[in-house]
């Protein structure tokens, strides 16, 4: 256990170690986020509906500054300036996923993600923005069901991919048949957000919830772009996958400034075939120790059968627990809690 642990604290300690109080907080919002829309009514209107492509990266990010405006009264009383907001995490993911070349067409058969002629598309065949998909737009229609968004089915239209349509939804009624729990589970978190009584920590476990939901169908329906990326880039989105089931059981804050630090431990680039954790030249000693530990912890959990996510769960179901394990990686970082 105590190995796992420290795997585990490796990987969420490089967090809090960026965390400099002097940053102007729009500094570390992702890319693309002022051009992104704010509003239903920035998306381009066409037969008095707005048009949503979820294949074009603006399009995509604008959802998610939505919900973050929309849902900002929900987390006002946690701090200001919306910083405390726990949706922050999913923006930043998709922003390093950008940044990083991971929503580029990986197959190199098309020029879409990249520059400088398409830098803002978003590739179907990208594993990532796959998975990506269903921590975006549905969240956003689950919102729209719950009513927090202000924002009624029959004012947009969400377009499909160029292929593999039949692999993705595009309506409220559409995805409660095809992902039904993921939607159930997202509006359940928005439901307890609009509580009087909801507290950080409830909000929290309802989103990591709703998150790990999320990732079941896409993680079962993309298999085939794995044979896209290298070795390493494969096993890394596989370890991630599961390094994420963890992250979600120590019920780990994705606030802005927290998953902005974090976000720079990751691989600011696609892995190479030859590229070995912790000898990757190009990469900071925090990212090569990061990658380390997603390897060890793939690898743990693999052998164990997931005994050990169990083992982690059971851990984790404390709030002590939770507690001491954020300040030990704080400590470990040397940052001030
Ligand atoms: C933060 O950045 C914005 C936009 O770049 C700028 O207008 C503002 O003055 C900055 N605030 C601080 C405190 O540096
Ligand atoms: C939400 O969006 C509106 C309209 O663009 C803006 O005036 C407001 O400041 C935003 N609120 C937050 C918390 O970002």
């Amino acid at each position: 256990m105590a190995v796992l642990a420290s795997f585990v604290w490796v990987l969420v300690g490089c967090i809090s170690a960026a965390v400099a109080e002097d940053s102007n907080i729009s500094d570390l919002y992702p890319p693309f986020w002022e051009e992104s829309p704010e509003e239903l009514s920035d998306y381009r209107l066409e037969d008095g509906k707005h048009i949503i492509n979820p294949w074009v990266f603006t399009d995509r990010m604008g959802l998610y500054r939505i919900l973050l405006n929309r849902t900002a009264p929900y987390f006002a009383s946690y701090g200001p300036e919306n910083e405390q907001n726990l949706f922050w995490g999913l923006p930043l993911q998709f922003g390093w996923q950008h940044s990083s070349g991971r929503l580029a067409d990986p197959t190199g058969k098309t020029d879409c993600g990249y520059g400088p002629v398409n830098p803002l598309c978003v590739s179907v065949d990208s594993w990532w923005a796959d998975a990506n998909y269903f921590l975006s737009v549905i969240p956003f229609l689950a919102a729209v069901d719950s009513g927090v968004l202000g924002i009624t089915s029959d004012q947009f239209t969400i377009l499909p991919p160029p292929q593999d349509q039949w692999k993705f939804c595009y309506s409220v009624s559409d995805c409660k048949e095809l992902v039904g729990e993921t939607m159930d589970s997202w509006n359940t978190f928005f439901e307890y957000m609009k509580l009087p009584s909801s507290d950080f920590d409830g909000l929290l476990k309802n989103l990591w919830a709703a998150h790990t939901s999320s990732l079941g169908y896409p993680l079962s329906v993309f298999e085939d772009r794995y044979a896209y990326y290298s070795d390493q880039e494969s096993k890394f989105e596989k370890n991630w996958a599961i390094a994420v089931d963890y992250i979600a059981a120590a019920y780990y804050p994705t606030t802005l400034i927290r998953t902005h630090g974090f976000q720079k431990g990751l691989p600011p680039r696609i892995l190479l075939d030859t590229d070995i954790a912790p000898f990757i030249a190009d990469f900071t000693a925090t990212q090569n120790t990061v990658l380390l530990s997603l390897t060890a912890l793939g690898d743990t959990d693999r052998l164990t059968g997931s005994f050990s996510l169990t083992a982690w769960k059971i851990l984790m179901s404390s709030k002590f627990a939770r507690e001491q394990f954020l300040k030990a990686l704080e400590t470990l970082l040397g940052t001030s809690t």
